[in-house]
């Protein structure tokens, strides 16, 4: 049960807790489901239409932020659809040969679900293309002069892929998937509902403040929001007497270094090096990462998007630069010399210091 809270609450890397309580905590069906209402209403229309049509699905991409729920996503339209899911990821298929033989085992109408789709294998990926394409599997038997080119009929399954790195996808990829979802941060309604439903699934009373302490300080992420909760549950045990309340989150969060935001240890220290020592920057992702001492993917996948969405950072071709609501929320004075044009009390506090238009 114990996470590794040198990483704080936001590492990827799933802790033990995470493993044995996210699939209860997963929502198994599209009503349960909170937020991401647009991403809903499509899918929607697109399964009822594909199951009225006696079809499968088209091939669908979702990318977004960890803990935003893409494997859940498609965990749900597999058990909307009625249909089987096998579960990989791009980095676990090495060789055309493990893609070939899970294609081939998928039964009419089957999910593929390929989890960091954007870290598969070259060839693999080209294997991929007449498969999703045209459901057919491009083989060569032998080789040398003997060699000769095999066209294998596969049944027609649906391939749903997910990342965190749009960006990464290739083109003709991309263009294979017949449609594409991004979803976006939660609000704190959302969250608030997930907070809810994980209460009740896991048995633990929380009040209305409860909730809402915890969904202002999810950072917008229902993985957060579940871990949070936990946290909370054993505070309220230790602590309390057994219920999350209001005051009780703020103490407990406080106590996690989490602060009024939901931000933790390593975004602060990520906006105050950046300000601090690089003058608010603009400073390149690999510096920052190493004077932070953190992989620069994890700062590009986990900390970035929750900053950049929030304002408290701008990403420019130059590098990083923090806002003046970062300098504000870390209680540090904003420089005043260098660009006048941006001193306090010029600009909308969503525009950054430095870098303007660069
Ligand atoms: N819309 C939602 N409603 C309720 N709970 C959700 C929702 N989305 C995600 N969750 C919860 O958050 C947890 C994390 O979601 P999930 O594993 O699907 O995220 P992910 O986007 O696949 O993350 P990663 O990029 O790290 O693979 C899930 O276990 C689930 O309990
Ligand atoms: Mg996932």
């Amino acid at each position: 049960m114990v996470e590794d809270d040198t990483r704080g609450p936001l590492a990827r890397t799933q802790s033990t807790d995470d493993v044995e309580s996210e699939p209860t905590l997963r929502p198994r069906r599209l009503d349960q489901y909170a937020g991401q209402e647009s991403v809903k209403e499509s899918l929607r229309i697109a399964m009822t239409a594909a199951q009225a049509r006696q079809e499968p699905l088209d091939h669908v991409l979702i990318y977004g932020p960890p803990g935003l729920g893409k494997t859940t996503l498609a965990m749900i339209m597999a058990a909307e659809m009625g249909v089987s899911i096998r579960v990989t990821a791009g980095p676990a298929i090495e060789r055309t040969g493990d893609l070939a033989s899970m294609l081939t085992t998928l039964q009419t109408g089957d999910i593929l679900f390929v989890d960091e789709i954007h870290r598969l294998p070259r060839v693999v990926e080209e294997m991929l293309y007449p498969a999703m394409e045209d459901f057919a599997l491009d083989i060569i038997l032998g080789s040398g002069p003997q060699a000769r080119d095999v066209r294998l009929k596969l049944n027609r399954f649906t391939l749903i892929g997910a990342t965190t790195r749009y960006a990464m996808i290739s083109q003709p990829l991309r263009d294979r998937f017949g449609s594409t979802y991004r979803l976006d941060f939660y609000d704190e309604e959302a969250l608030s509902r997930i907070v809810r439903r994980s209460s009740d699934v896991l048995h633990v009373p929380v009040d209305e403040d409860g909730v809402r302490e915890i969904a202002r300080r999810s950072r917008g992420t229902a993985r957060v929001a579940n871990r949070l909760l936990r946290r909370l549950r054993d505070y309220a045990q230790v602590e309390g007497n057994g219920v999350v309340t209001g005051p009780l989150a703020q103490l407990a969060l406080e106590q996690l270094q989490i602060d009024s935001l939901g931000l933790d240890s390593m975004d602060r220290e990520l906006l105050r090096v950046l300000i601090e020592r690089f003058n608010g920057g603009p400073a390149g992702l690999e510096t920052l990462a190493a004077a932070v001492s953190e992989e620069s993917d994890t700062i590009m996948d986990v900390y970035e998007p929750h900053l950049l969405k929030i304002g408290f950072l701008q990403r420019t071709p130059r590098g990083r630069v923090a806002t003046r609501l970062a300098y504000d929320h870390l209680g540090l004075e904003a420089p005043r010399a260098a660009y006048p044009g941006t001193l306090p009390g010029g600009t909308s506090p969503q525009a950054p210091l430095f870098g303007v238009g660069d």
